[in-house]
């Protein structure tokens, strides 16, 4: 099925709207004026009827004068045109009429008149004598006694209707003229609305269509007006800017990875190469095969740090979280990591507060604690201090490693938990890290909905601190 435009659409209902409004405006306009209409001849009417009724010629009702009509024109100044009148008495006889309509064109409602003299009420009646198209309108009205209320006879003057009908043909030809003109006027004038006001969004659909993969980088125009349309083109243009920023970045991730990957690869094909191109000693083999054993944990590392970050992207990596005891487990890991400091000649020392249990997922914590205390050890050189204090802050609990070794240019620091990034590639590099160890602590500190700040200075040190939450439920739950 062909798509129908948003133009056609809101136009459709603009005309569909505007068609019922008029269509119930004609409406009452045409029952109003078919009111006033009736109810103007039914007053004249009344007027004349009120006048016969008060002269001579209603005396006696049912004595019909030779000359009433004349004597009706002397009443009136002049023959009342297209009006009948009679004169009935009590029992609906008819005592005087005009000579301009049969007697028995219109009959005598004999009830309605036996109603009029008891009520002593107006009555208004519609006959079609003369077919459906000629309706008569007349009026019964009780003629009454000078003296008092008494009716004496009732006198009915009529006149027909066809001036109303004809008035009334007029106007619904009016109405039908008009009302599919405006509509269509208004069907055109829509359509030129809408699709100027929709126009700024068929381009923005255009230059939309033409951006892939190949031009990230082009931009919608936005438009002048601070309206919707420009509101959805700054809005475009905003996702257009996180996803060619996620793009890059995979892009770039993606160059990274396979660089850190081939990196060992290579030193453990030329290492391999060597000792197959001739006799070597065991001494030699076992060298070889050691430096190739480092080389696949560099890359064994690397490959299951990826797997955890593209897990973490995914969702897919579910935490556990439990009360954690951070003392304990700070206490548990500086004993390990008191081995390694001592072959690096560096001095590890602690100071733990007693604070409260933590929510959190037991083995990550230690995986971002070891991740730091591995930065630390191998980034400061031999001779230097590394510090691990646990303390209660506003926020939360606080970690902090400070270490006194090379220390972060500014200038790196906002960039260090990027993947893959290290402040200085040679150096890192000879030191063993592939940039991956911050990422998945910034992940995990994210995890916990903490925060990690991070001050150094280059050839002082460097201090990251670590802050997890304690929700009031936690808090009281643990201690
Ligand atoms: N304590 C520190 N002192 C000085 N520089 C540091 C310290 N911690 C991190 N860095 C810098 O930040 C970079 C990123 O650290 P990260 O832990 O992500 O990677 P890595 O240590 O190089 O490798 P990996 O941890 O994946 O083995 C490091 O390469 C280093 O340049
Ligand atoms: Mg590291």
């Amino acid at each position: 099925m062909r798509p129908v435009s948003i133009r056609v659409k809101l136009t459709a209902w603009y005309v569909l709207v505007f068609g019922v409004v008029l269509a119930c405006f004609c409406i009452s306009i045409y029952v109003m004026m078919e009111r006033k209409l009736l109810h103007s001849v039914d007053r004249r009417l009344q007027t004349m009827a009120e006048l016969i009724s008060k002269t001579e010629l209603c005396a006696v009702p049912n004595f019909l004068p030779p000359d009433f009509e004349r004597r009706l024109n002397r009443i009136f100044g002049t023959r009342p045109v297209g009006k009948f009148v009679r004169v009935l008495d009590l029992s609906g006889e008819i005592g005087s009429r005009t000579d301009n309509l049969d007697e028995d064109k219109i009959p005598v409602n004999k009830d309605l008149v036996r109603e009029v003299v008891t009520t002593g009420e107006i009555i208004y009646e519609t006959q079609y004598p003369l077919g459906p198209q000629v309706p008569i309108r007349f009026i019964n009205f009780p003629v009454k006694s000078f003296q008092g209320n008494k009716v004496r006879g009732v006198v009915q003057v009529g006149t027909s209707l066809e001036f109303v009908r004809e008035s009334m043909r007029n106007l619904l030809v009016v109405f039908l003229i008009l009302v599919p003109s405006l509509l269509f006027v208004a069907g055109v004038v829509g359509l030129f609305l809408a699709g100027k006001a929709l126009k700024p969004i068929r381009e923005i659909a255009r230059t939309a269509r033409h951006i892939t993969v190949n031009n990230l980088d082009e931009r919608i125009t936005v438009p002048v007006a601070r309206d919707d349309v420009g509101q959805l083109a700054s809005t475009i243009n905003g996702m257009l800017d996180r996803l060619s920023l996620s793009f890059q970045k995979i892009t770039q991730f993606t160059a990274d990875a396979s660089h850190e990957l081939r990196t060992p690869l290579t030193i453990m094909r030329g290492e391999l190469e060597i000792a197959l191109r001739g006799e070597r000693s065991a001494q030699d083999y076992l060298e070889t095969l050691g430096s190739s054993l480092e080389e696949v944990e560099r890359m064994s590392k690397i490959v299951n740090d990826l797997l955890l970050l593209s897990k973490s992207d995914m969702g897919q990596e579910v935490l556990h979280y439990d009360p954690v005891d951070l003392r304990s487990l700070l206490a548990n890991l500086i004993s390990n990591f008191k081995v390694l400091a001592d072959e690096h000649q560096i001095q590890l020392s602690s100071s733990l507060e007693e604070v409260e249990m933590v929510s959190g997922d037991q083995l990550r914590l230690r995986q971002l604690l070891v991740n730091l205390l591995t930065n630390a050890i191998r980034y400061t050189p031999a001779g230097g201090k590394i510090d691990l204090t646990l303390r209660r802050v506003d926020e939360g609990v606080e970690i902090a490693v400070a270490d006194t070794g090379i220390g972060i240019p500014a200038e790196d620091i906002p960039r260090i938990f990027d993947r893959f990034y290290r402040a200085d590639k040679a150096r890192s590099r000879q030191y063993g890290g592939s940039g991956l160890g911050l990422s998945i602590v910034k992940w995990i500190v994210d995890a916990h909905h903490g925060m990690i700040k991070v001050d150094s200075a280059v050839g002082e040190g460097s201090i990251f601190r670590v802050i997890l939450p304690i929700t009031r439920d936690n808090a009281a739950a643990f201690i």
